[in-house]
């Protein structure tokens, strides 16, 4: 009791308002010292955090466990702008942190990396600008980051992946650059890996074939160079593979041997060359094949007749030739299909769009 009284009263030199803070816990008077960098708050938010309540366990955004912890702090699309303060690093035991669409900016505060509990981490579609702070390595409780669409920038730090248990893993649409890290399949949890639009560069490292749970790998729109590494093969819950708009070479593996799952494959706008694997007619869930504005040759391989569930079909672009396999007309719902700019002869089949 004497510790906790000494503890409070500590905490009370951070506090602007003694008086109106008396008998709220440190959890809540680390939540006002939040609100007081905000420059604009709801009025909703702003009156539903009472300080004269002794926890913030009822206030709007907040959830407590039953020994009055808050574990739950989602104030997402509260129009809420402002700095993300080191406070946040008080509140320990919260394992969700969502505040998702709101205007925070300013960097991403260290004393994140104290809230050990942590197992979802949303700051998506804010204005957050620098780096990820190397620290988050401390979140050992982690299984989804998400900071999708801010302004991040630096190199997206290989201490995220000794993270044991991380699944979800979404920094699309900010200005990442260096490489993918290749310790990235180090614990083998990744599920989802989204990296589109950032300024990555260098190759797609050949130890993504660790990944065994990937179902979406999405560098697209990167500056990523080399080859599809063949160990792409060994990720048998593939669903989404996306490398559009960057400069990869060399040709299309000849197999995704494990490509039952797989249901989108997307190429386009590298510079792809070589024939259009027949083997993929083999990946019976493919519903969208990608493969325009790379430098394919040969003919339009029969097989793809048999991905009977494909939709979107764009080989537009390449320099395929021969004539279009009567096959594709058996593609009952395909309902996009672009193959100008080849040297292709014969009908297009007729699908119903
Ligand atoms: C805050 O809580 C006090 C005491 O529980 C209550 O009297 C007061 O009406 C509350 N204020 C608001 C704005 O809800
Ligand atoms: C946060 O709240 C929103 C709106 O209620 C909800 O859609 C979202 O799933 C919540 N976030 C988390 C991580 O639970
Ligand atoms: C975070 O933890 C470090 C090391 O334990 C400590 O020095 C720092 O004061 C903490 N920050 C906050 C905001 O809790
Ligand atoms: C994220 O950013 C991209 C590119 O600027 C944009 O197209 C997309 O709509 C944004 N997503 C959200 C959810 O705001
Ligand atoms: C990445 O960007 C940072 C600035 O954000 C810069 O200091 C660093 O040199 C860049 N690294 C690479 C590999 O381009
Ligand atoms: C990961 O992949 C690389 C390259 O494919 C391989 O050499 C390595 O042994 C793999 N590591 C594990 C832990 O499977
Ligand atoms: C791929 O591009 C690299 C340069 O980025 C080049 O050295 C290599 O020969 C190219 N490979 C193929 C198969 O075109
Ligand atoms: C490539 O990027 C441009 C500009 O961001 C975009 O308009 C285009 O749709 C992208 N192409 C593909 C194939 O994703
Ligand atoms: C594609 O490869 C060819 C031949 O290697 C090369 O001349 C060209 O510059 C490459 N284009 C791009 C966009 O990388
Ligand atoms: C497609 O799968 C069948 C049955 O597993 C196999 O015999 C055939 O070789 C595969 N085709 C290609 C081109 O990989």
């Amino acid at each position: 009791m004497k510790f906790r009284l000494c503890h409070l009263l500590l905490l009370f030199t951070f506090s602007a308002s003694l008086h109106a803070v008396f008998g709220l816990n440190n959890e809540g008077v680390a939540l006002l010292s939040l609100l007081r960098r905000w420059t604009s708050v709801p009025y909703s938010l702003r009156s539903g955090w009472n300080t004269s309540d002794s926890t913030p366990c009822n206030w709007v955004g907040i959830e407590c466990d039953s020994k009055n912890n808050a574990v739950s702090f989602n104030l997402s699309s509260y129009a809420i702008s402002g700095q993300l303060g080191p406070e946040i690093g008080h509140l320990r035991e919260l394992e969700i942190i969502d505040l998702s669409s709101n205007d925070f900016s300013g960097n991403l505060p260290e004393a994140l990396g104290n809230c050990s509990a942590l197992k979802c981490l949303d700051l998506s579609c804010n204005r957050f600008t620098g780096q990820i702070p190397d620290n988050f390595k401390h979140l050992q409780f982690l299984s989804a980051l998400v900071l999708n669409n801010n302004s991040l920038e630096g190199e997206i730090p290989e201490s995220l992946f000794q993270i044991p248990g991380l699944q979800v893993v979404l920094l699309h649409f900010n200005y990442f650059n260096g490489s993918i890290p290749s310790n990235v399949c180090d614990m083998g949890e990744v599920e989802l890996l989204w990296l589109s639009g950032n300024r990555l560069s260098g190759t797609i490292p050949e130890s993504i074939g660790n990944c065994s749970k990937l179902q979406v790998l999405s560098p697209d729109g990167n500056n990523l160079v080399g080859v599809l590494p063949e160990s792409l093969n060994n990720l048998k819950n593939l669903e989404y593979l996306n490398v559009n708009n960057n400069s990869l070479n060399g040709s299309i593996p000849s197999s995704f041997r494990n490509c039952k799952n797989l249901k989108g494959l997307s190429l386009s706008h590298n510079n792809f060359s070589g024939k259009i694997p027949p083997g993929l007619g083999n990946c019976s869930s493919l519903r969208l094949l990608e493969l325009s504005e790379n430098r394919l040759s040969g003919k339009i391989p029969p097989e793809l007749g048999k991905c009977k569930s494909l939709e979107i079909l764009s080989l537009w672009k390449n320099q395929l030739e021969g004539r279009i396999p009567d096959e594709l007309g058996m593609l009952s719902n395909l309902r996009y299909l672009k193959l100008s700019f080849n040297n292709l002869s014969g009908e297009i089949p007729h699908i119903k769009l």
